[in-house]
């Protein structure tokens, strides 16, 4: 096993995780098997009680681990399916140690920092690189180690000291550390600045980490003159100073790498000479980076939520909009609909002006389709409601997530069985009908809260409904979920009398994991989160329909005979017979990877 350590230094946020991920792209493109940790130096032991306004997106793993977007990210970028254990945190190591402890396990000895806690997070990583997560059953050849936090914090001491350490243990040539630093630009003249990572580049040196790469962030390309003032200045070659500058879409942050021979240096610190000669990176380029700024027809969502002003708590939710659109080859026009515009001004505790209202509802009319993501209940529910409702009397393709689901089940209770009071005992505990409920078993606690966590089977009742088309399944499905409260199975009979199918469901039968609407377009809606699994190039099917019924196309998809018509658009007419073999190619190869993602 080999290890490539990427550490940050300057300042946070510099795109440690996608500097990381997409190095792990690299080596994948050159044949090798890669893994991810990714250390947190915080107290915390998971992320499932943090505040998405603070945190940002809660990611779900399979095995129910609450994760951060970082783990997310690798998830994408490399097509693997991590576990808890893939996010290393402080309080987890400390947590071990001291249960240990209390075993008795060290004989009464003194436990200290170093080096039992050293210790442990030297086993814990070695440990964790030494499972399959690729789905092969194949143990991973490199595991990327992303250290959170910026070199010489407090808080990460112990891990930085940890990893020292660990160099030793693995032997050289099988270790090797990338620094993501900053090159900030100042003046009028607009000077790049090396002192800052020239400074972080000392700390990390004086903790004994020697940089193999340094891969700079700025928003131009570095002059080969700073290139090489870096170079000299802290003690590397010229050619192991990389440049990550600010690039048209995420997908081209492993091209950029690898444009700059990032791949040559990694394999040959970690003597993979062999494998960095067979780099292929083509269906990246083309499948993704390129493809994506070529995309032209528009297709326009409207997500409608609370948070909204905080993309990252829709992080996943985005991403898996952008891999649908790319299948059905449509440019993404992102519509944010602030949930709470949607209700009248002066209604309930609105606080509001009419303009927005206006504006709100004019971006909810606009839309080819409305998604309605999880989140919590509260403030906000009544607006997406309305934006339900607008949805389903007005034919406009819906999906639902989660808490979509359970709006979904609301607006229909309310507007087509006439039960005006229908709520969720969520925020109205005295409903008179209460159509959605808390799952009465989930009380038990779990760390970090009560919920229904991770990777479960749904059954799917029937074969002909646009689910078990679009995931191409006859019987069931497996995706994460997230929640505690649920459809109340008393209502099921009727509101499927009505017209509302619950297609998907768990082995008991009496809890909804899917529901569709008849005599409409594309209604559907999902007590799971589908966006978690989304990749690439394994659109999410559920989003993958929705893109495809607001762009017109879901039909001629699912009877599977002809390719999608692209309208009219502004393309050179030398473009036209490649931009329809392209589209041939993805819908195809969206087709076979619904295949492929039903098999694994
Ligand atoms: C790992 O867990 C910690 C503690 O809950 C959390 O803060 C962090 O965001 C998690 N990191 C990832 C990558 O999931
Ligand atoms: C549902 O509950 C919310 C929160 O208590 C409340 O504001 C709303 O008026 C209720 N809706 C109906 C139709 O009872």
């Amino acid at each position: 096993m080999k290890y490539i350590l990427v550490t940050g230094g300057v300042v946070s946020g510099l795109g440690k995780g996608v500097t990381a991920s997409s190095i792990g792209v690299l080596l994948k493109a050159c044949g090798v098997r890669v893994t991810s940790i990714k250390i947190d130096p915080y107290l915390n032991v998971d992320a499932g009680t943090m505040s998405p306004l603070e945190h940002g997106e809660v990611f779900v793993l399979d095995d129910g681990g609450e994760a951060d977007l970082d783990l997310g990210n690798y998830e994408r970028f490399l097509d693997l399916s991590l576990s808890r254990d893939n996010n290393l945190t402080t309080g987890k190591v400390y947590q071990s140690v001291i249960e240990r402890e209390r075993r008795g396990d060290y004989l009464g000895k003194t436990v200290q920092v170093v080096p039992h806690i050293t210790n442990e997070i030297q086993d814990w990583i070695e440990r964790v690189a030494h499972v399959s997560v690729d789905g092969s059953g194949q143990l991973p050849e490199v595991c990327v180690i992303e250290l959170g936090g910026t070199v010489g914090d407090i808080e990460s001491m112990p891990f930085v000291e940890a990893l020292r350490q660990f160099q030793f243990r693995v032997g050289a040539g099988n270790f090797c550390v990338v620094h993501v630093s900053l090159v900030p630009v100042i003046g009028a003249v607009g000077e790049q600045k090396t002192k800052p990572t020239q400074h972080s580049v000392a700390t990390l040196r004086s903790l004994g980490l020697n940089p193999s790469l340094l891969a700079c962030r700025s928003s131009e390309p570095l002059g080969d003159s700073v290139r090489e003032k870096l170079a000299s200045f802290c003690h590397v070659r010229p050619e192991q100073v990389l440049t990550m500058h600010d690039v048209s879409n995420i997908w081209r942050v492993p091209l950029m790498l690898e444009a700059q021979g990032a791949h040559k240096t990694v394999c040959s610190a970690l003597g993979l000479e062999a494998a960095a000669a067979r780099a292929d990176l083509h269906r990246w380029r083309t499948g993704l980076a390129d493809k994506w700024d070529a995309l032209v027809t528009p297709v326009r969502i409207a997500l409608v939520g609370k948070y909204v002003e905080l993309m990252d708590a829709y992080l996943s939710v985005t991403k898996a909009l952008q891999h649908a659109c790319l299948a059905a080859n449509r440019r993404l026009q992102l519509e944010i609909v602030e949930s709470e515009h949607l209700v009248a001004p002066g209604e309930g505790e609105a606080t509001h002006s009419q303009d927005e209202h206006a504006a709100a509802w004019a971006a909810l009319r606009s839309a080819d389709g409305v998604l309605v993501p999880g989140g919590f209940g509260g403030r906000g529910t009544e607006g997406k409601i309305l934006a339900a409702r607008h949805a389903r009397e007005g034919g406009v393709p819906y999906f639902g997530i989660c808490l979509g689901m359970q709006i979904a089940v609301i607006e229909f209770a309310r507007s087509v069985l006439g039960l005006a009071g229908a709520n969720s005992t969520e925020w109205d505990a005295a409903s008179p009908d209460p159509v959605v409920v808390f799952m009465p078993e989930i009380s038990v606690t779990h760390k970090g809260g009560t919920m229904r966590l991770g990777a479960r089977r749904v059954l799917l009742e029937t074969s002909d409904c646009v689910t078990a088309k679009l995931y191409q399944a006859e019987r069931e499905i497996q995706e994460r979920y997230r929640h505690r409260y649920e459809i109340n199975p008393e209502y099921v009979e009727r509101m499927e009398a009505a017209g509302l199918r619950f297609v998907g469901r768990d082995e008991t039968g009496a809890r909804m994991g899917v529901l569709e609407l008849r005599d409409h377009p594309f209604y559907v809606a999902a007590q799971f989160h589908p966006e978690f699994k989304s990749r690439p190039f394994k659109a999410s099917p559920f989003f993958l329909g929705l893109i495809l019924a607001a762009s017109g196309q879901l039909n001629t998809f699912l009877s599977g005979r002809a390719t999608p018509v692209s309208s009219p658009v502004k393309r050179r007419a030398t473009d036209a017979a490649a931009h329809k073999q392209q589209l041939d190619g993805t819908i195809h190869a969206a087709f076979q990877n619904l295949a492929v993602q039903e098999k694994q």
